[in-house]
């Protein structure tokens, strides 16, 4: 059980359980005195009582008929003669003379004749008795005198049953009190720990994360244990704080070098691409070999402005950028970009459902256009000619609206689909670099989708692969950016990727 797991009933069983022996032992050791120094006291009235039987009315060799008179209530005396008892009798209330029972007389019977006191369990209400037997001077006859132990008993007892009860009220109160005082000196380390948890609940692993949460100052004095643990608690915050704070720096300065470095290569790249072009137009009489050189080196640099763009796009993705917030008719991005997709894919079959009101979201109209462009881009260039792919618009219920680009082509290779989205996926890089795809398309579909407070989602098996972008309704918000900080990348809107 877990209850008992807490530091909080341990200690307070611990107390208790410690008090109780405490209390155990201090009983036992005051009723054993006491009942010994009782019994002592007893012992030496027994002793009176003999003088007063031997060399009390009488002859030496045992008194007559009324031979307890004269002794005190409960005195037992008894004259043993060849192994019986001849004379045997005790004092009641009354101070009457009463005899023995049979079982009584047999128990003074096996009584050692030493002259000690022996503790004799006398039959019926007389309970147990301290006697002395002697012997007389002829030897013959015992005498055996005794006194009653109920005084003893009656008084240890009570006391035994004071003690006891004293004990259980004690034991109760101390069990209160522990757990009161436990209780009060565990709250400050419940508050570390939901210090702990809060920080717990933070998500550290992305963004600009400011650790503000802290121990509060009175728990953490180091002269208290618990103090040590929330300022010990506290330095490890403030060195996470500094070190989250150093890594979102440095990825800061990657993504902008990113940015920079992408943004700077697009002019050189477009200058490469139209003196290559320019030079092929202008000069009719090229001998086909350079035709050709001239005509590959067009096409790797829209290849690579293609990438720097992508890049570029994913920096900007990356830094939490302010996107564009206006209404975009999604029916007409969707009608287009299939049209396009038709053009470049003639040996694919295209389908469209859209509904008949055109759907509207509220957004970045070009960087939609390129969720739309680079789906439907994938089921052409990652399926054999032939393939349907089916485009549908819809907008649901509560007014979210939903894109699915369906294929019934291969499906997604096993080796991708764990990272599908993520930036670099490709099934085979090889065969990829062959046919110019880079393996960023879908990581910059769901950052723009993201970005928008959407989700994407694929389901692929060989015949049937789909994609389905969902967008919140118009004027819905923008999903806030966790992380506004300015930053100083350039600027310059991101064409699309038509
Ligand atoms: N409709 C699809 N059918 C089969 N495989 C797909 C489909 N869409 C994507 N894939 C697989 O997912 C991988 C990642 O796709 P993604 O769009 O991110 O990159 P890419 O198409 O390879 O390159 P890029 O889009 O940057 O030119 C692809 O390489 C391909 O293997
Ligand atoms: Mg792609």
């Amino acid at each position: 059980m877990n209850r008992l797991r807490s530091l909080r009933l341990r200690l307070v069983l611990i107390v208790v359980a410690l008090l109780a022996v405490v209390a155990a032992v201090i009983g036992v050791v005051s009723v054993v005195v006491l009942q010994s120094y009782l019994v002592g006291q007893v012992d030496n009235s027994v002793r009176s009582a003999v003088q007063r039987a031997t060399h009390g009315p009488g002859d030496g060799d045992g008194p007559g008929g009324g031979f307890v008179l004269g002794q005190g209530e409960g005195t037992v005396i008894a004259l043993v003669q060849g192994g019986a008892v001849v004379s045997s009798g005790y004092l009641d209330a009354d101070g009457r003379q009463q005899t023995l029972t049979d079982t009584a007389q047999a128990a003074i019977l096996d009584l050692a004749a030493d002259g000690r006191p022996h503790t004799v369990d006398l039959d019926g209400s007389l309970g147990e008795y301290r006697m002395i037997a002697v012997l007389s001077t002829s030897r013959t006859t015992a005498l055996v005198t005794g006194l009653p132990l109920s005084g003893v008993q009656g008084t240890v007892g009570q006391l035994g049953t004071i003690f006891g009860l004293v004990a259980l009220a004690g034991l109760a109160l101390a069990a209160i009190a522990a757990t009161l005082t436990v209780s009060a000196a565990l709250r400050p380390l419940r508050r570390v720990a939901q210090t702990a948890a809060t920080v717990a609940e933070l998500p550290l692993d992305r963004g600009d994360v400011d650790i503000d949460v802290r121990v509060p100052e009175k728990d953490t004095d180091p002269r208290t244990e618990v103090g040590r643990v929330g300022a010990a608690l506290n330095r490890l915050l403030s060195t996470v704080g500094t070190a989250l704070a150093v890594r979102k720096a440095s990825e800061d300065k990657v993504r902008h070098f990113v940015a920079d470095a992408s943004h700077e290569l697009r002019t050189p790249l477009a200058s490469i691409r139209g003196y290559s072009e320019l030079t092929r137009r202008t000069q009719p009489d090229l001998p086909d070999e350079v035709r050709h050189n001239l005509g590959r080196i067009e096409s790797e640099a829209i290849r690579m402005t293609k990438l720097v763009e992508d890049l570029l796009l994913l920096a900007r993705l990356d830094s939490h950028r302010e996107l564009e917030q206006e209404d975009v008719d999604l029916s007409l991005i969707v009608v287009e970009s299939v049209g396009d997709a038709h053009a470049a894919g003639p040996d694919h079959e295209w389908e469209l459902d859209l509904p008949d009101e055109p759907i509207v979201v509220t957004g970045d109209e070009a960087r939609l256009r390129q969720v739309v462009v680079n789906l439907l881009a994938n089921a052409r260039v990652h399926t054999p000619a032939g393939t349907t792919v089916r485009t549908s618009l819809a907008a649901g219920v509560d007014g979210a609206v939903t894109v699915r680009v369906a294929d019934d082509g291969p499906g997604i290779a096993p080796a991708v689909r764990e990272t599908l989205f993520e930036r670099f996926a490709r099934a085979d890089a090889s065969r990829a670099r062959a046919t110019g795809s880079t393996g960023l398309g879908l990581a910059i579909v769901r950052g723009v989708v993201e970005a928008h407070g959407g989700t994407v989602g694929v389901e692929s098996r060989p015949g049937e692969t789909v994609f389905t972008v969902t967008l919140p309704p118009a004027h819905a918000g923008l999903a806030p950016a966790p992380d506004s900080t300015p930053d100083g990348m350039t600027t310059g809107a991101v064409p699309a990727r038509a």
